[in-house]
């Protein structure tokens, strides 16, 4: 008996007619201004079925969404818990710097464990996908930001969906794309910027492939704690992306407010460094998901 014919990606180099096909689609849906990305949500614990269709439209359109409840609704961690399990996230990759609930809260700390790493500074974050650095049984295919304070001034996040870049990469040399789907690209020493302690060096690929047929992409821009595989390829390819990021029209920008949150499948973002004042000190709550947002 022969084997069935594998179902057609548009991941495939090998596949342009596939490719051209799922682009097309994509960027004829894609958003052009962050305001689309917005759903206004009145109770975000029983989101209605309108409210919970509309965020998913947005993740299916876009890998993202934006929620926006009431300020006041916003001050517990039981808000992007819930916001996430009414989408089918419900695995939280829990690390040893976040709270027991394995929600983490981000905010500017001066002492203690964690004011040794970015995200718990005021400083700028460059752009990465979540969790780049977890071993494969770990990967994070969803995440949430909440906010529940916002910055007096700064603290803005640029996002990118990531099969937008690997449009725009694919489009300008479809050997970046393979390049950078090298199992050995990438290669995250064993402890990093958030105090992960990994088994070991964590190698892997930027973009591949899930079960699922979705892409995934771990990245960061960070130069320090990484190492990029020595191959041209795959620096002409970083190199690329890296120039994309900066200046490509579809890059999105958000300003969080109380009671806002992103939910996406972990596409490409990055955080402006912030200023706090007693009035306005930023507080936002991370959720990371082995899933990706439901969208039956
Ligand atoms: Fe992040």
């Amino acid at each position: 008996m022969s084997a069935p014919a594998a179902l057609a990606s548009p991941f495939d180099l090998a596949d342009d007619a596939a490719y051209r096909a799922w682009r097309g689609r994509k960027l004829a849906s894609a958003p052009t201004f962050s305001e689309e990305l917005v759903v206004e949500v009145t109770d975000p614990l029983r989101l209605t079925a309108a409210e919970r269709a509309a965020i998913v439209e947005r993740c299916q359109r876009a890998n993202m969404a934006v929620y926006a409840t009431a300020p006041q609704t916003g001050h517990g961690s039981e808000v992007p818990r819930a916001i996430g399990a009414q989408l089918g996230l419900r695995t939280l990759d829990v690390n040893y710097l976040a709270d027991d609930d394995g929600i983490t809260p981000l905010a500017a700390t001066d002492d203690g464990p964690r004011s040794g790493y970015i995200p718990y500074t005021n400083r700028a974050i460059r752009w990465h996908t979540d969790g780049y650095y977890n071993p494969p049984e770990r990967r994070i295919r969803a995440m949430i930001l909440h906010c529940v304070q916002r910055a007096e001034a700064g603290g803005e996040n640029r996002v990118f969906d990531h099969e937008l870049a690997y449009i725009a990469l694919r489009d300008a040399n479809p050997e970046f794309i393979a390049a950078l789907m090298q199992d050995d690209a990438m290669t995250i020493p064993a402890r990093s910027e958030e105090g992960e302690v990994a088994r070991g060096d964590q190698s892997g690929p930027v973009f591949s492939v899930d079960a699922d047929g979705r892409l995934h992409m771990r990245y960061t821009a960070r130069t320090r704690s990484i190492a990029w595989k020595f191959d041209p390829a795959v620096h002409a390819a970083t190199a690329q992306l890296l120039q994309l990021l900066d200046h490509d029209p579809r890059v999105l920008r958000l300003r969080l407010e109380p009671g806002m949150g992103i939910v996406c499948n972990n596409v490409l973002h990055d955080r402006a460094a912030f200023t706090d004042s007693d009035a306005h000190r930023r507080l936002v709550l991370r959720a990371r998901y082995y899933e990706r947002v439901q969208t039956a």
